[in-house]
């Protein structure tokens, strides 16, 4: 008899469907066919084991699986619920009525039980669009994909209890999430600016990186807090929009890196990958193609500390997909896209000693040498860097000081203000959301300066010896400080505070 069950796989961060056709004959070999990789082949003696020692019988006859489309790569264990339903449906131990209406993914343990997979948001996604009724899934992921509205979710620890559903006509192990309200309800931040003392200055200019989505950079001695101040900028970001949030969770589950029984993330990725990370562990890659940090920090925050420690050929990889916001990995049989649009925060020592312009300390470091430390960063990626900012390290009495600082919330506020105005003016943009988006066209159109505030960056460029590169950075932060203060236009107290985020552009920096 041909059943046929459906189950997914994932390319990209998306789902695709593949149908799996079971036909049982005369005779006795097990065949599996359409390009399984070895854990489906291993799946045999698995299904053999698992089928027998829940109560059924594993036919002991010809045994045909096809599955298609049989150019995807189907990768995994997670194909044995599909599977060992199809092959209990051909051998006449389970009704193939409903099987039409699935879309199921699933790895057994020899006891039956079912173990989570990978992408099953994406999975329920597909299969909604794809008109199936509903979707089965182990227990440990029916959260992520409860949260998609229009497809029935259904979630079962053991395959006994898929089998008593398949074979009823009830409605068992459905699971219902409004994502709106996962959305409002589990926003939380670990780390709150409240617990930073002082640093009032660098607060204002996490604020203006927040606030026009510009990539920052600290520099500053060891134990000045930079880490310290760097976790808690996902705090100030503007809340997440549902489609951010769904896009996010789905590369996660699809990362596998989901937490078990966590629905959708809601709070803004915080990533800090150590600097001994791999080309691929950053940008993604591998045999099987898996995203990588900058796809992890999706809608997020990417925190590299250490900057200079980072191998140069593995920060020119981040080029490109910076300039695109997605990265393409391509192998020899498949071309994947995942999303890589991100906030990138940096940290660095000023030299190699750590001390270089130490309030009271002294730097050991000859100028020629705390050049050298600055020159190892790559430039491409100095080029996507909007602010420079110097943290020194709080005095003693402050640090002590028991008054909270400003909160994440209060600064979140003015944030989300100034995010309004971009929008606002981006509205028919493509492709350009916020202030460090805009392009050198762009430039021309909404930040236009007066006759003062050119003169005034004239004399900066020259005084400063800031370099050709300073000069549209220093613009769009000044749009963002405008925006910050409501103001349409760029005036000349705003030129000036982004004026000083370029300290590494200038020329006596080292010397
Ligand atoms: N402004 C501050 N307010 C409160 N604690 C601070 C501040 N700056 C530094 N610290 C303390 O010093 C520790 C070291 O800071 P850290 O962020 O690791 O410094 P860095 O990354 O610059 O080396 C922090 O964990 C924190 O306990
Ligand atoms: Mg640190
Ligand atoms: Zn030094």
């Amino acid at each position: 008899m041909l059943v046929k069950t459906f189950g997914s796989a994932i390319h990209g961060i998306d789902a695709i469907i593949i149908t799996i056709e079971v036909n049982i004959s005369q005779g006795k070999k097990f065949y599996l066919v359409g390009l399984p990789d070895n854990a489906i082949k291993e799946s045999h003696h698995r299904l053999v084991a698992v089928i027998n020692n829940i109560g059924f019988k594993f036919p002991r006859r010809r045994i045909v699986i096809n599955m298609a489309p049989a150019d995807i790569k189907k990768e995994g264990s997670a194909y044995d619920l599909p599977i060992a339903i199809a092959i209990l449906a051909a051998s006449e131990q389970l009704s193939d009525k409903r099987l039409s209406e699935f879309v199921m993914m699933g790895e057994l343990s020899l006891d039956g039980s079912l173990k989570r997979v990978k992408g099953a948001l994406s999975m329920a996604l597909k299969a909604k669009d794809e008109g199936f009724k509903g979707i089965i899934v182990p227990n440990e992921n029916v959260m992520e994909a409860a949260i998609v509205e229009g497809i029935d979710v259904y979630g079962f620890s053991h395959l006994d209890e898929v089998i008593e559903m398949l074979n009823g006509d009830n409605n068992m192990g459905i699971v219902k999430l409004d994502a709106t309200d996962q959305l409002l309800q589990l926003v939380s931040y670990s780390y709150d600016f409240e617990d930073v003392k002082g640093q009032e200055n660098i607060k204002r200019a996490l604020e203006i990186a927040a606030a026009g989505g510009h990539n920052v950079i600290m520099i500053g001695p060891p134990g000045s807090g930079k880490t310290m101040l760097a976790k808690r900028l996902p705090s100030i970001l503007p809340p997440m929009s549902i489609e951010e949030a769904l896009e996010t969770t789905k590369i996660h589950s699809v990362a596998g890196i989901l937490p078990e029984h966590s629905a959708l993330i809601s709070s803004r990725p915080y990533r800090s990958p150590h600097h001994t990370i791999s080309d691929a562990g950053l940008v993604g890659g591998g045999t099987y193609p898996q995203p990588g940090e900058i796809s992890l920090a999706q809608n997020g925050v990417l925190f590299l500390d250490e900057l200079p420690e980072f191998k140069r050929t593995v920060l020119e990889v981040m080029r490109q997909p910076m300039e695109d916001r997605v990265v393409t990995i391509s192998r020899a049989r498949v071309t994947v896209d995942y999303p890589a649009s991100f906030m990138l925060i940096a940290a660095m020592n000023p030299c190699p000693c750590g001390y270089y312009n130490h309030p009271d300390k002294d730097c050991v470091c000859s100028p020629g040498i705390v050049k050298s430390y600055l020159n190892k960063i790559s430039g491409p990626l100095m080029d996507r860097i909007d602010l420079h900012v110097e943290v020194t390290p709080v005095p003693f009495n402050e640090l002590t000081d028991s008054k909270p600082g400003t909160k994440s919330n209060d600064i979140r506020q003015r944030v989300i203000n100034a995010r309004q105005m971009q929008d606002i003016r981006f509205v028919d943009c493509k492709d350009v959301y916020n202030n460090a988006q805009m392009s050198t066209k762009n430039l021309g159109k909404y930040c236009n300066l007066d006759e003062s505030g050119q003169q005034l960056l004239k004399v900066a460029m020259e005084k400063l010896s800031l370099s050709a590169r300073a000069y549209d950075r220093i613009i769009k932060v000044a749009r963002t400080i405008a925006d910050l203060d409501s103001s349409q236009k760029i005036k000349t107290d705003h030129l000036a505070e982004a004026i000083q985020y370029r300290s590494l552009d200038r020329e006596t920096w080292g010397s």
